[in-house]
């Protein structure tokens, strides 16, 4: 189906007009979007160069891909200093929900009551804002996965999942201690970090997992030694996430045996470290292994996994801080899943503006201050993500989701049939797609050369190119997209 580029400026605070039940039919209606890329130097064109060697005086600034304008990036297209427009699907690594300079997020901060809300940032767990409740219940919790009622706020990804297995922590104890009350033995002990006070407790992670960079967390991140080099680690069981081959249709025998032998793993590891006094209280686990290469594992395993850390009395905490806001084409990746209960805990933050965890009702904390920081999240952030699902309801964005990611795997199949060498093993849910290149150069070379074509991509795992685009992003998006990757193919020499 032909599909329009109308670039036209609307004015109706909706970015688009008339949006079929369907969205099989879409119009470029972002606006002031650009048609498409255009690059004028190279990236980091020499405004960049001049401000990443004045950051470097004062700050270490070698990750830094290029500086911003912030002012004139649009919708889908993210513009440098030195005026390149590059059609973003990395996103600020999956965490614009709707692209940037949204009309309707701009209008939020037009609202005087809103304005109060920006400047006076309170402690929440002390001196909430009138109307907090009814802010989290419209927000946070119109999109709750299935089952969960309760959610607590957070700054990051990381400090999200830091305090869930807080919270898995506390109430594994709790239930050991069996209703009894809190010995003097261990308020005393805890202050030396020994037992009975600090428990030997432990969390499940699996082998290229990421749960972000905080000492805790740390511990259970897995995808790269450049994240956890130099620093201390805790002892924690970690089993195999399954590893899959493509196309999954050819593979369907052994990727199930790999499910099995994954799983067995995590059998090994909870009688290993529970027999030995080291309770597992928690499994954390992506529902894709992001960072790590955009490992994907079956619907089955996640059931099975969600039977297994039952049985043995622990938590399963499903990090959703990257998979989770709309990008597999629902609010949760684990929604495809079909769990047979609810999640224990669902970590989010990215797309989700703010940072934080649902859980269930047991998981809440028997004291005060246990479960708390100064800050608490950050309700102006709340205020933004409010308004984000109100636009993702009306525009029907994840209907878009559905429709941009079947255009981009048809694409992508379709490259690894004709540049086999380049492209292998895509895989994807929604616009949450990536595929593998023949090597960590060849990919970071494909990056590169996107780049040059005006495309903002980034890498993953050690072979993987992920393509992260906002929610905003429509189905000839991905048309540009595929097309600039092409001639992207068609000159990367094959060894
Ligand atoms: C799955 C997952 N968990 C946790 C984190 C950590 O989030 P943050 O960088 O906000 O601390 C990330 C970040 O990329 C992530 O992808």
């Amino acid at each position: 189906m032909a599909l329009s580029r109308l670039n036209t400026f609307t004015t109706k605070s909706s970015l688009f007009r008339q949006l079929p039940q369907n969205a099989k039919c879409l119009s470029n209606l972002i606006l002031g979007e650009p048609s498409g890329p255009s690059v004028k130097t190279p990236i980091p064109g020499p405004k960049s160069k001049e401000m990443i060697s004045e950051l470097n005086t004062i700050q270490f600034a070698n990750t830094v891909i290029y500086f911003t304008d912030y002012n004139k990036s649009i919708g889908n297209y993210i513009v440098d200093v030195d005026g390149n427009v590059l059609l973003d699907v990395y996103t600020q690594i999956s965490s614009l929900p709707l692209g940037y300079n949204h009309p309707d997020l701009l209008k939020v901060l037009q609202d005087p009551d809103n304005q109060r809300t920006f400047i006076n940032r309170p402690s929440l767990g002390l001196f909430p804002g009138q109307g907090w409740p009814q802010k989290l219940t419209s927000s946070l919790l119109s999109v709750a996965p299935k089952g969960h009622s309760q959610v607590t706020t957070m700054a990051c990804g990381s400090c999200s999942n830091e305090n869930a297995f807080k919270a898995a922590f506390m109430w594994y104890r709790n239930k050991q201690r069996g209703g009894a009350p809190i010995t003097e033995e261990e308020n005393t002990s805890c202050m030396m970090n020994v037992a009975p006070g600090s428990t030997p407790f432990t969390i499940m992670s699996f082998k290229g997992g990421f749960h972000g960079r905080t000492i805790g967390v740390l511990s259970t991140t897995h995808s790269k030694a450049i994240h956890k080099l130099d620093i201390p680690a805790l002892d924690w069981p970690i089993a195999s996430f399954p590893r899959y081959k493509y196309p999954l249709e050819e593979f369907a025998e052994e990727n199930k045996a790999e499910d099995r032998k994954c799983l067995a793993e995590v059998e090994e590891e909870f009688e290993r470290f529970n027999k030995s006094g080291r309770f597992v209280a928690g499994v954390v686990i992506e529902p894709v292994q992001a960072e790590g290469g955009d490992n994907h594992a079956s619907p089955e395993f996640f059931q099975e996994l969600q039977r297994i850390t039952k049985k043995n009395g622990a938590a399963l905490i499903i990090d959703e801080v990257q998979t989770g806001g709309g990008a597999t084409g629902k609010y949760w990746c684990h929604e495809h899943f079909h769990l047979p209960e609810p999640a224990d805990f669902v970590t989010f933050s990215k797309k989700m503006l703010t940072g934080g965890y649902y859980s269930l009702p047991e998981f809440r904390p028997q004291q005060g201050y246990r479960i708390f920081n100064t800050w608490m999240g950050e309700p102006s952030k709340v205020l933004l993500l409010d308004k984000v699902i109100e636009v993702i309801k009306r525009d029907n964005l994840l209907s878009i989701v559905q429709a941009s990611g079947k255009k981009l795997m048809d694409g992508l199949m379709d490259m690894s049939k004709r540049y086999p060498q380049h492209v292998k093993n895509v895989r994807g849910i929604g616009t949450f797609c990536a595929f593998d290149s023949s090597s960590a150069e060849k990919r970071d070379e494909i990056v590169a050369k996107l780049k040059e074509k005006g495309i903002q991509s980034g890498g993953c795992g050690d072979l993987s190119l992920r393509i992260r685009p906002a929610l905003v992003f429509q189905p000839y998006h991905a048309d540009i997209f595929l097309e600039k990757f092409e001639k992207v193919l068609k000159k990367i020499k094959t060894f």
